[in-house]
């Protein structure tokens, strides 16, 4: 069976933009591939952050992760720093990274400019990234579209990894592809392209139907659409139109777009009918995270079983790439 491997950062609870990008996904494939998803508390370490914080965000995350659907039985749900093979590989892939490759990552960039003094870990960020995937030999990874050049990366690496220590004709690792959805960028709620925790503009996945509504109450929409009674274009309502595309049946998708045109709904039905569709999907999930809360042992037991199962590839890689390199 071929293999993914995706990683998310432990912000806390998922929101809608990482859930629809990548985490939904990673759902529905999980019955389909060996996968292996894990929380990237080492890839967290590398802006400001306090210990106590990072333990909670780690939990929550990973209970978010079995709410939305994530099946302990299916897949392999860990956290990254109770497989120390990331980071042992990782030293590896920095000896055959060209820095130049490093610099020119956009994340690094936007993420550098935002600190005072830039460590060497945010740099080497996306070779960890690299170790991550290719320690499971992964074929495929599912994420987000902002992901797609860290995972060019990781195509150089395997590819230089090879060159030089595989035999000719024999790669040993993947280049790996990535797998996006048609939700691969999710707009934030001010308009931003992007949704993201880091910018304030995100639905929570466990928000409670009031909270949810309380954003998308001021939400932008057709900036065009003055009165109600003006005609709307949803093209040019980038947040609500595609949420709706996300959380709503094709159906009210084309209802929407119908009344939306013909003024006969204004903005506020709009939101309404999208308000309903998101309730039916994300009040199952928020069910389960409060039973998993209610029972913190069920989320411990995954997380020691999933990193279980990712220690025995990892050792497997490890003991191949050490005898490769006359490290062993
Ligand atoms: P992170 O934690 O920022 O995001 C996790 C996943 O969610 C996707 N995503 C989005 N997709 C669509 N619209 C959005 N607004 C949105 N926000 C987030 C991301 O593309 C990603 O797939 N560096 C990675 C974590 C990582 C990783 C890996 C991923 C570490 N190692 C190995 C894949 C493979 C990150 O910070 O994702």
């Amino acid at each position: 069976m071929a293999r993914i491997f995706s990683g998310i950062q432990p912000s806390g609870e998922l929101h809608i933009g990482n859930y629809l990008g990548a985490v939904k996904n990673w759902v529905a494939l999980q019955s389909q591939f060996e996968s292996f998803f894990c929380v990237v508390d080492y890839h967290a370490i590398t802006v400001a952050y306090t210990p106590e914080d990072l333990r909670r965000r780690t939990r929550e995350m990973a209970t978010s992760l079995l709410a939305a659907g994530l099946d302990p039985a299916q897949c392999a749900v860990f956290v990254q720093s109770r497989v120390p093979e990331h980071t042992e590989l990782q030293w590896i892939f920095n000896t055959i990274t060209p820095l130049g490759e490093l610099e020119r990552q956009v994340q690094f960039k936007d993420k550098a400019a935002r600190q005072e003094q830039v460590m060497a870990g945010l740099l080497n960020y996306p070779v960890l990234q690299a170790a991550d995937i290719l320690l499971y030999l992964a074929d495929a990874v599912p994420v987000g579209e902002d992901q797609v050049q860290h995972l060019e990366l990781s195509r150089v690496v395997a590819r230089n990894w090879n060159a030089r220590f595989a035999p000719e004709g024999a790669p040993y690792f993947p280049e790996p592809q990535a797998k996006l959805t048609p939700t691969r960028r999710i707009a934030g709620l001010d308009g931003n392209a992007k949704m993201s925790k880091s910018l304030n503009n995100t639905i929570g996945l466990l928000e409670t139907p009031d909270e949810i509504w309380a954003k998308l109450r001021p939400a932008v929409t057709d900036p065009a659409r003055i009165k109600k009674t003006d005609a709307g274009n949803p093209d040019n309502c980038r947040v609500i139109f595609q949420l709706h595309r996300a959380f709503s049946s094709p159906e009210m998708v084309a209802e929407v777009e119908t009344k939306c045109r013909s003024a006969a709904w204004g903005c506020v039905d709009c939101k309404k009918a999208l308000h309903e569709s998101m309730n039916a999907e994300l009040t199952p999930i928020r069910t389960r995270a409060q039973a998993l809360a209610d029972q913190p042992s069920l989320v411990d037991a995954a997380l020691e079983a999933g990193a279980e199962k990712a220690r025995a590839v990892a050792a497997q890689t490890m003991r191949h790439v050490k005898e490769s390199m006359g490290l062993a």
